[in-house]
């Protein structure tokens, strides 16, 4: 397959002076832009907001959004991008589009570009939504009667029917991106770029952007996908690219990058944990580890072998009463399932000491996918004296075929029958 999109040491850099941010901005750089905004008015009272470097300013005051970010794209690939806000997941998606220039590097696109990014690109505010469709049609090179064959699953897919001759600033968030979506996906851009936009839809909207995604990778067009939904970039595309800080950290197999990401939030080697102590509280979780079962630590196991989660913990006093509690999250946050150590025994009363507990996952519960386990240590009936959230990251590997592929949480082994209907015998 032919290379259609070609990044080479590509870098953006913003001056802090620019006051629009977009995401979500935390406090701390809320406090230090306006801290040096407030500065640069006093310094250059007339440039004190106009965005550009500063003559006098001292060189900390740049700032590299994308740093040397290099990767290449091949036809029909649907890749996902990750990474925490901030990174410049947005920025890179902009200057592929072409909304944004790049400070150094090159940029090479084979093909027409439709693009979906934060709210506030892309439409004309003034324009109906109508107006819109033929406007983005047009930028994208069709032709007046290419775009009236498209238009009515445009609008049949955003559902905004009653509001396509409103002009769009009355819209709201909601139906505005429904239509932007629509637009990009329908009108045959050779490369669809998705911001995670998507974000603000309903649920069943996104699994209806999902689909049409997924249909239009199959239509061999590139898909760049910009998600923190992992289980939707998971479902979606085969490569991913995950950007820390401006730069590329990892590209490859989705699974592979996500495993990355999620290893590099948490300190983890090996299938370890280590808390530190704290002899203050009536008990507390010392470590957590991921035990094969000849209990050799690791992190990534295969599906088909069964995985102890041990939870060591320390009581500083006596409990008549106490429980281990964990729970499994998939990357999005659903928590698939949660258990106790009162699951399936009444725990005896511990003395002050140590102790672990070992959680038996069996063997083809789960299907791949990497896993967040959480861990506490309570004392019934409301104490809850330690708790790790997100404690340890499990990976599960797949041994499946491709066309064995299950999707959803679980990979049990579900029984089957099978009968001829004409024979009255049972085959097989
Ligand atoms: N127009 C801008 N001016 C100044 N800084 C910006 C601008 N746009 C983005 N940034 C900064 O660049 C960094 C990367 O932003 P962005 O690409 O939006 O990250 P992401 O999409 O991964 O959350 C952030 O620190 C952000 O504050
Ligand atoms: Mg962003």
């Amino acid at each position: 397959m032919s290379t259609v999109i070609k990044v080479e040491n590509l870098s953006k850099r913003y001056y802090l002076s620019h006051q629009q941010k977009e995401n979500f901005p935390t406090l701390r750089d809320a406090i230090t832009r306006t801290a040096s905004n407030l500065g640069r008015r006093l310094l250059h009272p007339l440039r004190a907001s106009s965005g550009q470097p500063l003559e006098g300013l001292d060189s900390t005051e740049e700032f590299w959004a994308l740093d040397d970010v290099s990767f290449e794209v091949k036809q029909g690939d649907r890749v996902g991008i990750i990474g925490r806000n901030g990174a410049g997941k947005s920025t890179l998606l902009k200057i592929l589009s072409r909304i944004t220039e790049p400070t150094k590097g090159r940029v090479s696109i084979k093909g027409r570009v439709a693009s979906l990014l934060e709210v506030g690109t892309g439409f004309h505010p003034e324009l109906t939504g109508r107006e819109n469709i033929f406007l983005n049609g047009a930028i994208l090179g069709m032709t007046r009667v290419e775009i009236k064959r498209k238009f009515d699953e445009i609008v049949d897919f955003a559902e905004i029917e009653k509001f396509l001759d409103t002009p769009v600033k009355r819209y709201s968030s909601g139906m505005y991106v429904r239509l932007a979506f629509a637009v990009a996906a329908h009108l045959e851009p050779e490369i669809l770029i998705v911001d995670e936009v998507l974000a603000v839809g309903d649920a069943q909207f996104q699994k209806k952007c999902l689909g049409k995604m997924e249909e239009v990778g199959k239509e061999g067009r590139t898909v760049l996908f910009v998600s923190h939904n992992l289980s939707a970039v998971r479902r979606l595309c085969a490569r991913s690219l995950w950007i820390d800080r401006g730069q590329v950290s990892f590209l490859g197999d989705t699974e592979k990058t996500i495993q990355s990401y999620l290893s590099s939030s948490i300190p983890m080697k090996e299938g370890i944990v280590k808390f530190k102590e704290q002899q203050d509280k009536p008990a507390y979780i010392s470590s957590v580890e991921l035990l094969d079962e000849g209990n050799n630590a690791q992190s990534s196991f295969l599906v088909n072998q069964l995985v102890k989660v041990k939870v060591t913990f320390v009581a500083n006093r006596r409990f008549t009463l106490w429980r281990v509690y964990v729970d499994l999250k998939n990357p999005d946050g659903t928590i698939i399932f949660s258990t106790t150590t009162q699951d399936n025994r009444d725990v005896c009363p511990i003395e002050r000491g140590i102790y672990s507990a070992s959680l038996i996952i069996p063997s083809q519960l789960l299907l791949e996918g990497p896993y967040l386990l959480s861990v506490a240590f309570g004392e019934p009936p409301t104490k809850r004296h330690d708790y790790h959230e997100n404690a340890i990251v499990l990976n599960l590997c797949g041994t499946s075929f491709v066309f064995d592929r299950k999707i959803g949480f679980l990979s049990f082994p579900f029984e089957w029958e099978l009968e001829d209907e004409l024979d009255d015998k049972e085959r097989c």
